[in-house]
């Protein structure tokens, strides 16, 4: 165990220059970060340091390969000044499993759950109080290990960033039903929130934005027949009462969001299917109105509802519904998340 995190404080805070009435998404970053070392075959102990600008040599692999990986979590705040984490140990599992496929040497437990629980500790008066509004974490692997040889570094870093952070979209979230492009493969690395993964989608996510999207629907690398997930997101579609998502599989984060309202639909007796949604369905679900709504769920999104969606040179629109299951499931995760609900599955994680 890694009980006695080293910390070096930083001589001043830059908290006062943040206007936390206006906080964008992962924009501004807090006074410190957690830093792990991999050297000589092995994980040394991880430190708290003055959030700073790190030093690379330009052959470390992570420019030339790639290889580097991250998740994404919050940090929420209650009425009182408690501080909660939400499955965290969900995060270092995720982290671990796609640690694995892509190279990059195993974390051990301690280091990601006693760094985390440290440094949050420390930056907990960055953690915003505004409605919406969390500390969002970064924690995240690469290559430092150095060479043009195409094989794993024999160096990483593991670091923890956190930015006090609003809403990820700023208003209504319009989807593409991608025809032509694909995020990922059997076989490949799209289960692993590996950086490349979001780097292979900005080039068709901009030729969507171009036409007014905010993101991408992914649909499946053969024949783009099914839909798989979006940019940022796991997608959940409502067609009459019954919510339904994508199964996980090689191409598709299996996300903690995701699973969470999952659990939370079952529990409020909604019927869930997780199962193949093809694109034709889902066109004759919005032609014939049986189609209610369609959202976006994850960390840094939520839940977020979709307004509509491009596929084929025609556009769907999804009416507004008064008692739609998106704010519905929104509310009751956030209030679990925000410690304003009874946390009936154990997900909450006091620091
Ligand atoms: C998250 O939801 O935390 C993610 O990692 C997605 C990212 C594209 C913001």
């Amino acid at each position: 165990m890694v009980n006695n995190i080293a910390i070096e404080k930083a001589k001043t805070s830059k908290i006062h220059e943040v206007d936390f009435d206006n906080l964008s998404f992962g924009s501004v970053y807090t006074d410190h970060m957690l830093v792990c070392d991999y050297k000589n075959g092995e994980w040394e102990a991880p430190k708290i340091v003055p959030y700073q600008p790190i030093t690379l040599d330009p052959s470390a692999k992570i420019f030339h390969y790639g290889q580097s990986i991250f998740e994404g979590m919050k940090a929420y705040k209650d009425d009182d000044g408690k501080v909660f984490l939400f499955r965290p140990l969900e995060n270092f599992k995720r982290l671990n499993k796609s640690a694995e496929r892509l190279a990059i040497p195993q974390l051990p437990e301690s280091f990601f759950m006693d760094g985390l629980h440290a440094l949050i500790q420390l930056e907990s008066d960055w953690i915003p109080t505004n409605a919406g509004s969390s500390l969002y974490i970064r924690p995240f692997i690469f290559a430092s290990g150095t060479g043009f040889h195409a094989s794993p570094a024999n160096e990483y870093k593991f670091i923890i960033a956190c930015a006090p952070s609003g809403s990820y979209f700023s208003g209504k979230v319009k989807v593409l039903i991608e025809e032509t492009y694909s995020r990922a493969a059997n076989g490949g690395v799209g289960y692993a929130k590996a950086g490349g993964n979001y780097a292979g989608q900005f080039y068709p996510t901009k030729l969507a934005a171009d036409k007014g999207y905010q993101q991408v629907i992914w649909t499946d690398d053969n024949a783009h027949e099914y839909i798989e997930e979006a940019g940022a997101m796991n997608v959940f579609v409502r067609i009459n009462d019954t919510l339904m998502t994508a199964p996980t599989n090689d191409r598709i984060l299996d996300g903690i969001t995701r699973k969470s309202i999952l659990d939370i639909a079952k529990d409020e007796g909604i019927k869930t299917e997780v199962r193949k949604i093809s694109v034709h369905e889902l066109v004759e679900a919005a032609k014939n109105g049986s189609l209610k709504e369609m959202f976006g769920a994850g960390t840094a999104a939520v839940v977020s509802p979709i307004s509509g969606f491009g596929y084929h040179g025609e556009e769907y629109e999804l009416p507004e519904l008064k008692d739609s299951y998106a704010s519905m499931l929104k509310k009751r995760i956030t209030d679990i998340q925000y410690n304003r609900a009874e946390d009936k599955f154990g997900w909450r994680y006091p620091v």
